[in-house]
């Protein structure tokens, strides 16, 4: 058990750091600060030292060019095939046998694949987009639920040097479409259904309705999943299993120049319109390679498991190429923690003697309210280190699953990173790092980060700031897809030279990082990023709506939860029916994940006397706080007729 201090404490820090428990050290990949010391004596050869453990066919010949920033290359002509090594290299050195992917289906359904059968798979769906005419640099999107198939399809579109775009099974056909155009995909893969909390949600007739206005389609390939019927369209619509019954078995890895682009995987900002974060291939693969070797802890006999889904960075990076490029046995799971029981992920974890398990803040504030009784049904004593992400880990929520998870036998490594760094930056080494719960402690060897005020200076110890890179990192984003001055103006105006991450935090007088969360108009709801502009966006594209703001208002177990402001059009009155539409009408444009969960109607949201809207105001009306002085206001009547109008869940 963690203790408190007694003593004056700054800000959130409330603990005595706990030490890497009995043992853990001595087998641990970094058990001293020598990574530290030898990044810091020359980030760029450490960096390179990291990209030897890769195989390449053609080795670099510069580490880092920096001549056109912040058009960072890294790896300069070196050549190598990231599916290679995620599956040929582990075979050639005796792995062929061991479990690359291990899968447990909604229903308990359970299949797992060697690296030699995983390779053999990957082959076949490379012959089979060969055949389909997709080349090298070509887009292919990725509509699926979280089965192997997914990840099949995205090692083959690397074997082939095909760029592809995951799109999160839970985001609506509206939201697919958009993200199928913006990438020109030729070739979507897709599957007739997803399993979710017993029922069928089908996604291939879901598709057609986006299918339809994509021209650059030609081919879609379907995995049968479900049984879920669907109206195929001739010459266009293919199945994954006639396909893959006449593939031949091999198809040789095509060469990738480093700085080819590996995928776009998109995500929110604060336009309505989403960033295609573009990540290309071989500093990229470095960094996946290298964090997930050092932050997990890499042991030959580890069965790890990453919750994400494969439509988030977390599920790229570290379900799929920072395991398998380390030989590594990553199990994947189909479902939800709570169906058919709220023990279902501590079954798994018993049932496949899970060592490595990383998760989601939300999720454990969630166990935490459904008890101990579920987690304390099973057997976890396989598990040896825990992992969090996607937000900043309450200490509540931090000690609960230390203690009731790891027995307080497991560290815990709480994982800063997002989207455009491709890979974990702010992290603890699990055999090194001293823990506080609630801080993401240092910054990964090899990488800068600091905190800084308005002005790119950086702050004292304890004292609030934003958070930003200083120097290149092998996994860096290269740009936005199509969008080169958004990439410039996004993360690189504000504090010229320094990458801009959009999240406040402070730095405690050890060095540790404290992660406070977005600072521009980003919700982070249950660790999704959702832009409050694609919501208002989706509100405003109903009929009855004149104009809508959308604030996050704080959430005990999602960290957020969506608030909006609207008002109507003449001719429209708010009312629970409306509400109820309009929350379905976002649920159709975006997906369930950006739905409103409340909704106030106003004839005019409060504004100063320039026009700006109040967010502040409107956050402290959603969480019903003392507003003070609203005599700024434009219309000082607005707020009491915003409380009005609340139409509650
Ligand atoms: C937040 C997810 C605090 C942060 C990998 C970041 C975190 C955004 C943490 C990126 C953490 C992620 N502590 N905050 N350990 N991890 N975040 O792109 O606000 O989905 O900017 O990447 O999540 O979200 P993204």
């Amino acid at each position: 058990m963690a203790k408190r201090k007694d003593d004056d404490v700054v800000g959130e820090e409330h603990y005595e750091p706990l030490q890497p428990p009995a043992g853990f050290a001595e087998t641990a990949r970094a058990n001293d600060k020598s990574l530290f010391q030898e990044a810091e004596k020359d980030r760029l050869a450490f960096w390179a030292g990291m990209a030897e453990n890769l195989q390449w066919s053609d080795k670099w010949e510069r580490v880092l060019d920096d001549d056109n920033p912040p058009y960072y290359k890294w790896f300069v002509n070196g050549k190598l095939n990231v599916s290679e090594n995620c599956l040929d290299v582990h075979i050639e050195n005796g792995l062929g046998n061991k479990k690359a992917l291990i899968f447990e289906g909604e229903e308990g359904d359970s299949v797992s694949l060697t690296y030699s059968e995983l390779l053999t798979e990957v082959c076949k769906f490379s012959n089979a987009m060969d055949k389909l005419g997709v080349k090298k640099g070509d887009a292919v999107t990725i509509w699926m639920p979280m089965i192997p198939e997914a990840i099949v399809a995205m090692l083959a579109c690397t074997r082939i040097g095909a760029v592809h775009s995951v799109v999160f099974g839970g985001f609506s056909p509206d939201a697919l479409k958009d993200r199928i155009l913006d990438s020109e995909s030729k070739l979507v893969v897709t599957a007739d259904g997803a399993n979710r909390r017993g029922k069928v949600i089908p996604m291939r007739s879901a598709a057609e309705e986006a299918l339809e206005e994509c021209p650059s389609v030609e081919k879609v390939v379907i995995v049968n999943r479900t049984g879920s019927s669907y109206e195929p369209k001739k010459g266009r619509d293919l199945l994954w299993s006639d396909l893959m019954a006449d593939a031949e078995t091999d198809f040789a890895p095509v060469t990738i120049d480093a700085e080819d682009p590996l995928f776009i995987l998109y995500s929110s900002g604060t336009t309505g319109k989403p960033k295609g974060i573009l990540h290309s291939t071989g500093g990229y693969l470095v960094g996946v390679h290298t964090t997930f070797r050092y932050v997990f802890d890499h042991h030959e006999d580890d069965i790890y498991w990453c919750t994400a889904d494969i439509g988030w960075i977390t599920g790229h990076s570290y379900i799929v190429y920072g395991p398998l490029s380390n030989g590594s046995s990553s199990f994947i799971y189909e479902g939800t923690p709570d169906y058919p029981a709220r023990d279902r992920f501590w079954e798994l974890i018993e049932k496949y003697k899970i060592s490595v398990f990383y998760t989601a803040p939300t999720a454990i504030r969630s166990f935490m309210r459904w008890g101990n009784q579920y987690p304390n049904k099973r057997d976890l004593s396989s598990l040896r280190l825990l992992g969090s992400v996607g937000e900043p880990i309450n200490p509540e929520a931090w000690l609960w699953y230390y203690e009731n998870i790891g027995k307080s036998n497991c560290p815990i490594v709480d994982t800063w990173w997002q989207t455009e760094t491709g890979m974990i930056m702010i992290t603890p080494l699990p055999g090194v790092t001293p823990l506080k719960p609630g801080s993401a402690s240092w910054t990964f060897p090899g990488v800068e980060a600091d905190v800084v005020d308005d002005r790119g200076k950086s702050t004292k110890s304890g004292q609030r700031g934003f958070l930003v890179i200083k120097s290149p990192w092998p996994a860096m984003l290269r740009t936005l897809h199509g969008d080169p001055e958004r990439f410039e103006n996004t993360y690189w105006q504000q504090y010229p030279g320094m990458y801009f991450t959009g999240d406040g935090a402070w730095k405690d007088q050890d060095g540790y990082f404290w992660i406070m969360g977005r600072v521009d108009d980003v919700l982070n709801v249950s660790g999704h990023r959702i832009g409050t502009m694609e919501v208002e966006s989706a509100l405003v594209d109903h009929d009855s709506t004149a104009e809508a703001a959308v604030i996050g208002k704080v959430h005990e177990i999602k960290g957020h939860s969506i608030t909006a402001f609207v008002t109507l059009k003449e001719g429209y009155e708010g009312s629970e029916e409306l509400a109820q539409e309009l929350k379905a009408h976002v649920g159709k444009k975006i997906g369930a994940i950006a739905r409103p969960e409340e909704i106030y109607f106003t004839y005019e949201l409060p504004k100063t006397r320039s026009g700006k809207i109040m967010r502040r105001l409107l956050r402290d009306i959603a969480e019903q706080r003392d507003l003070g002085d609203v005599t700024t206001l434009m219309d000082p009547q607005v707020v009491a007729a915003i409380k009005e109008g609340y139409t509650g869940k």
